[in-house]
């Protein structure tokens, strides 16, 4: 009896050690859409595009509903893996080129390499985008164990070429070996499988795993097959109209396919449990024919690569069973450059944080997630761009906005709307779905009137858009600073530059501050020796080889560097600066 009173007695004791000690750091897999846009999934609110496992992981964990990121590829992508603002790593104009002899600087420790210190292992699969003219510029060199993907910014989806002013070549790789042999394979297939053998072979001794899987989905192609898709993909969503949003949505569709394996793989690994999964765009949609795609960030204003929010406000949600009060729409204001330092004091690394986070932008805010307390991110800097003069910056509920991008031609709005009627909504597909059956089995995906209350709060609306400026004026950022205020005008349809200027000189006094930190945009012209036929048609890391192998190549070199200048120059007394053709970015 006695005995036995002991081990009662022993026993919660036990079993909070046992637990402590089984309390491992958890796995982070942070999955990026490329281009997809706010009004793109279902849990924002438009039934048009089916996403039921994305749509699962957002009931059963927190919505982003105020997450910010940067608005376009190379500056987003710099800022998850630095922690910084692309003015502070000389990112922040336009993307990265193929054929640049740039990166990001080497002289940045990467989230990767943050997480390695803290006895993560890391992998990637998809999309780099962050320089590969040198090797020390590439994935498996920056803290990635193994990648399986390609270095620059898009490329077709089943021939793996990308075509970039005027350069064309194949870009796929399997860690530092061109993967001639995935040809024909679909990339967001190809993004999968990696994803899906790197957690199955991931034994419980190597302790936590970071993946980042940087999906193609939904970025155009080459122009000459800008919506690459299966056939078969298309005609299952033939309800949809238009053409080429019916094909961009199969392209969407195929990576919540792949939401839900990589969800299903976690589960059948035992590795969900212990996991935190990140959904998140790295920017705004490209609608209307923008980037030759077909995305929406309705009712949001303007699209990719523009400051306004359908650039910047992006679709981003966070799952965990362990940590967070789940289900909600966090309400936090979040910026893309606050995962890592998140991500460090998830590893137990806050300590070391406390000695750089002077030099980071980003702000940890996973206390105030998990507490569901105020955010400590008060301003976020959407950009200054000082070669299109073009910057933006929030502090509270204030938008600042000085100058645009295309010189206003991408400042509207833009549809399509979706099916926005909740009865539209395919609810019984979300529990079906692979991430929403895992869901149930882990006892996390709330009732049904629950996720309709979670989608609703996560739907925008803005009543009267376009049609009523008697609140505000009407906006010309080409000519003076415009001021919104986001809480009571999301889609920014008022500008009260004049209503507010004091508001109006404290965020312009605060952009200055921000540009006065600000290092030049690093861009630099293409390098001939990038052109792929130089190197079996294949975009490499030309600038570690002092020569070009084979022949002759100099009367090419001259020949096209003199074809650059004299297209540059056409453009240009054509009043384009080249880089604002966005049929090449
Ligand atoms: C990449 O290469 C590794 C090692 O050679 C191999 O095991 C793996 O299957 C390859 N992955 C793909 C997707 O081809
Ligand atoms: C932080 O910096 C101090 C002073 O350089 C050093 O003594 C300390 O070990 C550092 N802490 C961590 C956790 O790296
Ligand atoms: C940006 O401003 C500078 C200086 O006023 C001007 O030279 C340049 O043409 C402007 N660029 C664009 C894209 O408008
Ligand atoms: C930032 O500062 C530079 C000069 O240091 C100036 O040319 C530029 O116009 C400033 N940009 C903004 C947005 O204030
Ligand atoms: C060149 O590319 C072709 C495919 O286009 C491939 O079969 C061949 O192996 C490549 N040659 C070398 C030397 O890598």
């Amino acid at each position: 009896m006695m005995m036995l009173r002991c081990w009662l007695w022993l026993l919660p004791l036990m079993v909070i050690s046992v637990s402590s000690q089984q309390s491992p750091k958890p796995h982070i897999i942070y999955i990026l859409a490329d281009d997809l846009g706010f009004n793109d999934v279902g849990f924002h609110g438009s039934a048009q595009i089916p996403t039921p496992n994305i749509d699962a992981l957002a009931y059963s964990g927190l919505i982003l509903n105020r997450y910010y990121v940067a608005p376009i590829c190379t500056p987003s992508r710099s800022s998850l893996m630095t922690g910084k603002y692309a003015i502070h790593t000389g990112m922040q104009h336009t993307v990265l080129y193929g054929a640049e002899p740039r990166g990001l600087p080497l002289e940045e420790k990467l989230l990767p390499q943050y997480l390695n210190d803290l006895g993560y292992t890391s992998h990637i699969a998809g999309k780099w985008h962050l320089g590969h003219w040198k090797m020390p510029y590439t994935p498996l060199r920056r803290g990635f164990n193994s990648h399986v993907g390609y270095w620059t910014g898009h490329h077709d989806y089943n021939d793996h070429t990308a075509v970039e002013h005027g350069f064309w070549g194949l870009d796929m790789r399997n860690g530092s070996r061109v993967a001639y042999e995935l040809h024909g394979q679909y990339t967001t297939d190809v993004i999968t499988q990696h994803s899906i053998d790197v957690i199955a072979n991931h034994p419980v001794s190597k302790g936590p795993l970071f993946l980042y899987v940087a999906h193609a989905a939904a970025h155009s192609g080459n122009p000459y097959n800008p919506l690459p898709v299966a056939d078969d993909e298309v005609i299952k969503l033939g309800r949809i109209e238009h053409y080429k949003r019916r094909r961009y949505a199969a392209m969407v569709s195929k990576l919540d396919e792949s939401v839900g394996i990589i969800v299903d793989q976690l589960r059948r690994s035992n590795m969900l449990e212990n996991s935190i999964i990140v959904f998140a765009t790295d920017n705004g949609g490209a609608a209307e024919g923008f980037n030759l795609n077909f995305a929406s960030n309705y009712p949001l204003r303007g699209v990719k690569n523009t400051l306004w929010e359908g650039g910047v406000r992006g679709v981003g949600l966070l799952w965990s069973q362990r940590y967070l009060k789940r289900p909600r729409v966090a309400e936090q204001t979040m910026h893309i450059t606050d995962w890592l330092p998140t991500f460090v004091e998830v590893a137990g690394g806050k300590e070391a944080l406390a000695n750089f986070t002077t030099s980071l932008d980003g702000q940890s805010i996973w206390q105030a997630l998990v507490q569901d307390e105020a955010s400590p991110r008060k301003s976020v800097l959407h950009n200054i761009d000082d070669i299109w003069n073009s910057s933006a910056l929030t502090v509270g509920d204030w938008k600042l906005i000085k100058g645009t991008n295309y010189k206003g031609a991408w400042d509207g709005w833009y549809g399509p709307a979706g099916e926005r009627d909740p009865q539209l909504y395919n609810w019984q597909q979300v529990a079906k779905s692979l991430a929403g059956k895992a869901m149930l089995q882990l006892k996390v995906l709330p009732s049904r009137a629950d996720q309709q209350r979670l989608r609703s709060a996560a739907t925008v609306n803005c009543p009267n858009q376009q049609s009523n400026t008697q609140k505000g004026s009407v906006c010309n950022p080409l000519q003076t600073p415009c001021l919104f205020n986001l809480r009571d005008d999301p889609c920014e349809q008022y500008n009260l530059a004049t209503q507010y200027p004091l508001v109006l000189n404290s965020l312009l006094s605060e952009l200055k501050h921000f540009n006065s930190t600000a290092i030049p945009p690093s861009n630099l012209p293409d390098d001939p020796r990038g052109n792929p036929k130089f190197w079996n048609y294949t975009w490499t890391n030309f600038g570690d080889y002092p020569k070009i192998n084979n022949h002759n190549v100099l009367g090419d070199i001259s020949m096209l560097m003199e074809q650059s200048r004299a297209e540059k120059n056409a453009q240009e007394s054509q009043g384009i600066p080249m880089n604002l053709n966005f049929m090449k970015l």
